[in-house]
């Protein structure tokens, strides 16, 4: 595993253009096998999109690749994905829908992904299984096999971003209609809702609780453009927050960036908002906010928990911030205590974050992607050199994180 080395002390200013976003792509690329053809734009390079093209050559979608460019043909689908290829990646789990869809069959190996605690896929399968697939999950491996599937009405226990998105891949071709019901609303399921309408999909309400799928017999090839990355945008602006910097956010998307927006302005940033552009500038020392909790978009990502936790780490003050989504989301409070923070981590949900007045650099390890993020943001303020080992884990979803660092005054690199 490689590392990177962070000295501490600068000040961010500059631009940041962001990225496609991670959590985007992977759902529409799953959407591959069930269109002749495709082409999608605005692809981040990240190792979980090259996890996702693995996959998709693997099955019998044929991938180019230009630039930020993505175009795909589909031929004959071969329903099976290994576990040398799930192991890698939690998203592996949104080909059910697609391969069940596309082939009438599919098989895939119990999905790996970032450790965040119980990651359970039980409400993947038992969708599957609502929509008329037989299931069998002997020996690790979800078998799955419908001739076509049947539309259903589906009330999610949990507002989970995945399980919407395989049931809106699975039945967007079914027979009859299909009702989605506390169905999740990140923007992220309304890329691949306007991805697949534009293929020929009839999918209404999302963005809302309750989403209608009227399943249509084919789709046709088209094109789609990938949002913008909240979560990396939300990252860069913590980056400038915990600096005392001053940053140009380019190309996102303000609507997705509110509560991150309104949070930060608690803290005592002046953040103003541009077409696609948002500009923060922080105080040299900010605030705390003393109470953040996590929950499903549109209220705070558990995505930036980490990174507010970094930032809190030396705010003037005390926070509590609550993980409600992930149960095991809170390694990073170990870390950032050993670059000196004062974090009490509490049944691993609850942590208390009083601030202190500088971090200092240490060694420390990225246990997920976020957490590897917070790490970078607790390095880039802390006194001295920090090391924070596993950077692969910030590579599955950052685009270019040291060079975007370094454009804007941050002392990092990649070793
Ligand atoms: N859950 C179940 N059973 C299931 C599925 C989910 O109990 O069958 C639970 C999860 O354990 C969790 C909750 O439902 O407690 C919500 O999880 P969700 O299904 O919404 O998460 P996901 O679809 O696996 C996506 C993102 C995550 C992000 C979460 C929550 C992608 C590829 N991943 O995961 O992104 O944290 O939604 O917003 O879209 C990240 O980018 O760092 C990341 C982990």
């Amino acid at each position: 595993m490689g590392k990177y080395v962070i000295t501490g002390g600068s000040r961010l200013s500059g631009e940041v253009p962001i990225s496609g976003a991670k959590n985007a792509v992977l759902p529409v690329l799953a959407a591959l096998p069930l269109l002749k053809e495709a082409s999608i734009c605005n692809v981040p390079f990240l190792s979980d999109v090259a996890n996702t093209i693995e996959i998709l050559e693997n099955i019998g979608v044929k991938i180019t690749t230009e630039g930020s460019v993505i175009r795909s043909e589909t031929g004959i689908v071969r329903p099976v994905i290994d576990n040398s290829l799930s192991c890698k990646m939690r998203s592996s789990v949104l080909f059910l829908g697609s391969l069940l869809s596309a082939c009438g069959e599919a098989e895939i190996s119990y999905p790996g992904g970032c450790a965040l605690g119980a990651r359970p896929v039980d409400m993947h399968i038992w969708a599957m299984k609502m929509l008329g697939a037989k299931i069998n999950t002997d020996d690790n491996v979800i078998r799955c096999e419908a001739k076509r599937l049947k539309g259903a009405n589906l009330h999610l226990p949990i507002q989970s971003v995945g399980v919407t998105e395989n049931i809106i891949l699975a039945s967007a071709m079914a027979e009859g209609t299909t009702i989605i019901d506390n169905a999740a609303r990140e923007p992220e399921i309304c890329n691949l809702c306007d991805f697949l309408n534009m293929c020929g999909a009839d999918i209404t309400g999302h963005g809302t609780k309750r989403i209608k799928i009227k399943g249509v017999s084919e789709l046709h090839p088209c094109s789609v453009a990938i949002i913008p990355d909240r979560i990396e945008a939300a990252t860069y602006m913590i980056m400038a927050a915990a600096t005392g910097g001053e940053l140009f956010i380019k190309n996102v998307n303000t609507d997705h960036m509110r509560v991150i927006c309104a949070m930060l302005r608690k803290t005592g940033c002046i953040i103003k908002e541009y077409n696609k552009t948002i500009y923060i500038e922080a105080p040299q020392r900010i605030y705390s906010i003393p109470y953040i909790s996590t929950a499903p978009y549109p209220y705070f990502p558990t995505d930036v928990q980490p990174q507010i936790m970094a930032l809190m780490s030396t705010a003037q003050g005390q926070s509590v911030i609550k993980e409600n989504i992930f149960s095991g989301r809170y390694k990073h409070g170990d870390e950032l205590n050993k670059m000196g923070a004062d974090i009490t981590i509490k049944d691993n949900r609850t942590f208390i974050t009083t601030g202190v007045r500088s971090l200092v650099g240490a060694n420390v390890n990225a246990w997920d992607l976020r957490g590897g993020a917070a790490l970078i943001i607790a390095g880039l303020c802390a006194e001295g050199i920090t090391v924070v080992n596993n950077k692969e884990y910030v590579e599955r979803g950052y685009e270019s994180p040291v060079s975007k660092i370094r454009n804007i005054g941050g002392k990092i690199r990649a070793l």
